[in-house]
């Protein structure tokens, strides 16, 4: 008989990982569900000092799940420790928004974290490191990273727009009464902010255009523009004022999917990531923002082949337009290295 071959152990730094969004990942990492069931992973838990305590407790706790696929963690407060050899970056780690403030108010709080780890990523990180940024505002902060690494190619370094992704997917399945694993085609332009684009003019519920199933329920070009994009771009700031606090489960689960997409592809499904722009869609080169992807042998490929209304085009202007500023922002702030 045959034992299932195993595949070589990926080294998975996770930053903030005695935060919420981290402690409710690593032990889906640990447990497979991000890389899969035939991949060992070892744990690197990245922290500032005030959070080693923490990040030892859940170490500990991970070593109490007794994961079969993970073949060690390691806490540490230094960067360049934490990025040693890491082939997935996960980076958590950085202050949340709280009631009132928007996420402009955490460039400058959270940019200076992102230009000492794109140094560190950059000097120590495995040659094939994939970096994922979560902590906000996530497509700067991953511009911030990826402009102090300059030996790591460009397209490693993308931010999470797919908890935007699944949040229009849910929104859509709400309002269709469609099962989820029947809507596909769903995209997410632009910035993980207010300002981003959720479109449903390529999506499909059920095998037929989302617009028309969506007629037939009497909702109209008027919901999409007062209801549904209103809701998902602004779902960030409604989970933080009924929850009282930003969104964490859902967080997490987004990171490990992203990172599952891209290592383990898509298929023919579409889905969004933040990514560095090849200047498609009128998105300035090199602009960290949200497109629809396929994933396939570990890249993504961004899917050239939309004609857009006025309407999207003017969306996504709008969305690439606050890029543009918070890139202008970071420059004067001086957290832009020299890529
Ligand atoms: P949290 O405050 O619970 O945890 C953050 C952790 O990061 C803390 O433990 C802190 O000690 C640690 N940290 C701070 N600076 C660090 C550094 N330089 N190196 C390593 N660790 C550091 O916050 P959270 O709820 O887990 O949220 C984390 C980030 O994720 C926030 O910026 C939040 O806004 C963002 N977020 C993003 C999305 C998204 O879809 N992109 C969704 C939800 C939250
Ligand atoms: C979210 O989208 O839930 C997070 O980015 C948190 C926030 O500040 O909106």
């Amino acid at each position: 008989s045959m034992t299932p071959s195993k595949k070589n152990p990926v080294t998975v730094t996770v930053t903030g990982a005695a935060g919420q969004i981290g402690y409710a990942s690593v032990f889906r990492v640990a447990a497979g569900e991000m890389l899969g069931a035939d991949t060992p992973v070892r744990l690197r838990l990245l922290e500032i000092p005030q959070g080693l305590n923490g990040a030892e407790g859940t170490a500990m706790e991970l070593t109490d799940g007794a994961f079969p696929l993970l073949q060690s963690v390691e806490v540490t407060d230094d960067p360049t420790v934490g990025f040693d050899g890491a082939n997935v970056a996960l980076l958590i780690g950085s202050r949340p928004r709280t009631k009132g403030m928007e996420r402009a108010d955490l460039l400058e709080a959270n940019g200076g974290i992102f230009s000492v780890q794109g140094k560190a990523i950059n000097d120590y990180a495995a040659d094939d490191v994939r970096v994922a940024v979560v902590g906000n505002p996530a497509n700067t902060n991953a511009l911030i990273a990826a402009s102090h690494a300059p030996d790591v190619p460009l397209e490693r370094f993308t931010a999470l727009t797919r908890l935007d992704h699944h949040r229009a997917v849910g929104q859509l399945a709400l309002a269709t009464g469609a099962a989820v694993q029947n809507i596909e085609g769903v995209t997410i332009w632009g910035n993980h902010s207010a300002s981003q684009y959720p479109d449903l003019f390529h999506a499909t519920v059920d095998g037929r255009a989302a617009l028309d199933v969506l007629a037939e329920k009497g909702l109209d070009q008027s919901w999409i523009e007062e209801t549904f994009i209103p809701t998902v771009a602004n779902r960030g700031a409604e989970i933080i004022a009924v929850r009282g606090g930003s969104s964490v489960a859902s967080a997490a689960h987004a990171a490990l999917m992203h990172v599952r997409d891209w290592t383990l592809g898509t298929g023919e499904r579409w889905t969004s990531m933040a990514v560095p722009s090849d200047g498609s869609y009128g998105v300035p080169e090199g602009l960290i923002s949200s497109f629809p992807v396929r994933c396939s042998g570990g890249k993504y490929e961004i899917i050239h082949s939309f004609e857009h209304s006025d309407f999207s085009r003017n969306k996504i202007a709008t969305s690439v337009t606050e890029l543009v500023d918070e890139r202008e922002a970071v420059a004067q702030l001086g957290l832009l290295g020299q890529r």
